[in-house]
């Protein structure tokens, strides 16, 4: 089986060594020195005046919207395109959820649909999908131009850049994820990223109870804690954050090579001056029946992959909020496929993975010829896994 992701750990003797410290200092939580030294080390790398940890991304998208104070049933503007998380810190917060199409291309927001529906909302909510930053710039000026709060999801993008600047100094806070799934792991954890004083001294307060030392709530907060044991962790992963980088790339280059020659393949477009974190490597077919094709010939081959995102507009828990249809996001999603990526993935793996998606796409055209010339019987997911079992 190959997996579609595998976290890259530390060797155990190092991570051994730091809980050595916690099992003496008996620190377990609270913000002591593997989280503080956890903030410090991200706020140097994103180049971002604030970091504050989280247990989790999810928890820090719920606090960073709480913080900006939004009066309730403020409309949101959200891609359908993202995790549910996303939509979730909204309607968490008793604000209301407006989904927006994205690109065909980037995957990320569009920013002219963003311009139709911006008018009155109190925030935009956008994802860096998959770690390709999102156009901050028009998002700034569009929600700028409307006295609209801007929040980035960069639960993917730790080490993203956009035209030279780090993925984190955006907006008005940025919200990472540090699970099992992303380059940068704590096994569970998250981190809020912001140049806003007042917004990351509400945050402080949200995640731990909602007071500091007086045991004086404040505001009305939670317990979104990071313990030492898994700031401990997220630090041995976060300091080799470009040679986790760097493996993903050597990886995307060679299934890029590889699939460069299948007809009707292409993949989501990074501009040339930013940098992705391939957190997903996303294929896009030419159609729906390439997609399943090559999906049920993949998982035949004990190949793991996900059809990211299923989108949120046609989830039952947000039905309510979607009143259209958003034909990029829906179309999207009937093409896509996210295919194994993670450091320790042999170039031989990605080869047959490449070869089984060639034989797939492959006899789809031939199914198409076939139904126009003779049959209209498509091809079956069992012969596509007996072609790619004989490979
Ligand atoms: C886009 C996006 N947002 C938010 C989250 C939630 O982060 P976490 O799993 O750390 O709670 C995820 C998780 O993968 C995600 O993919």
């Amino acid at each position: 089986m190959i997996p579609i992701t595998r976290p890259a750990l530390p060797p155990l003797t190092e991570y051994v060594a730091l809980l050595e410290r916690v099992w003496s200092s008996r620190m377990l939580s609270n913000f002591a020195e593997y989280a503080s030294a956890l903030e410090a080390l991200a706020a140097d790398y994103l180049g971002a005046n604030c970091v504050l940890t989280v247990s989790s991304g999810d928890v820090a998208l719920i606090l960073s919207l709480r913080a900006l104070q939004l009066p309730p049933k403020s409309r949101v503007l959200v891609p359908s395109f993202t995790f549910n998380s996303t939509v979730n810190a909204i309607l968490w917060n008793d604000l209301t959820p407006v989904f927006v199409d994205i690109d065909p291309e980037n995957l990320n927001i569009d920013p002219a649909d963003v311009a139709r529906r911006v008018e009155g909302v109190g925030a935009v909510l956008a994802t860096h999908v998959f770690g390709n930053p999102a156009p901050v710039g028009e998002l700034a000026r569009l929600a700028g131009g409307v006295g609209a709060r801007l929040v980035f999801d960069a639960a993917h993008g730790y080490g993203s850049i956009r035209q030279g600047k780090h993925v984190g100094q955006f907006g008005d806070a940025e919200v990472f994820s540090l699970s099992g799934t992303k380059p940068v792991t704590s096994a569970e954890g998250g981190l809020l990223a912001t140049s806003n004083a007042e917004l990351a001294d509400r945050f402080r307060y949200l995640r731990a109870y909602g007071f500091q030392h007086d045991y004086n709530s404040r505001y009305i907060g939670l317990n979104g804690k990071l313990s030492e044991l898994h700031a401990a962790l997220g630090l041995l992963t976060m300091t080799r954050i470009e040679d986790a980088l760097a493996a993903r790339r050597l990886h995307v280059d060679h299934y890029m090579s590889c699939l460069a020659s299948v007809p009707g393949v292409t993949f989501q477009r990074v501009s040339a001056d930013d940098r992705s974190t391939y957190k997903d490597f996303a294929v896009l077919f030419a159609n729906g029946e390439q997609r399943y094709l090559a999906e049920a010939a993949l998982t035949a081959a004990q190949v793991q992959t996900k059809r990211y995102f299923r989108p949120c507009h046609q989830m039952e828990a947000y039905r309510q909020y979607s009143h259209r249809s958003l034909p990029v996001t829906e179309d999207v999603y009937r093409r896509i496929l996210c295919l194994p990526l993670y450091e320790d993935l042999e170039p031989d793996q990605v080869e047959s993975i490449c070869e089984i998606i060639q034989a797939a796409v492959g006899l789809a055209v031939i199914s198409e010829r076939g139904r126009s010339h003779t049959s209209r019987r498509p091809v079956t997911a069992g012969q596509v896994a007996a072609l790619s079992r004989r490979r």
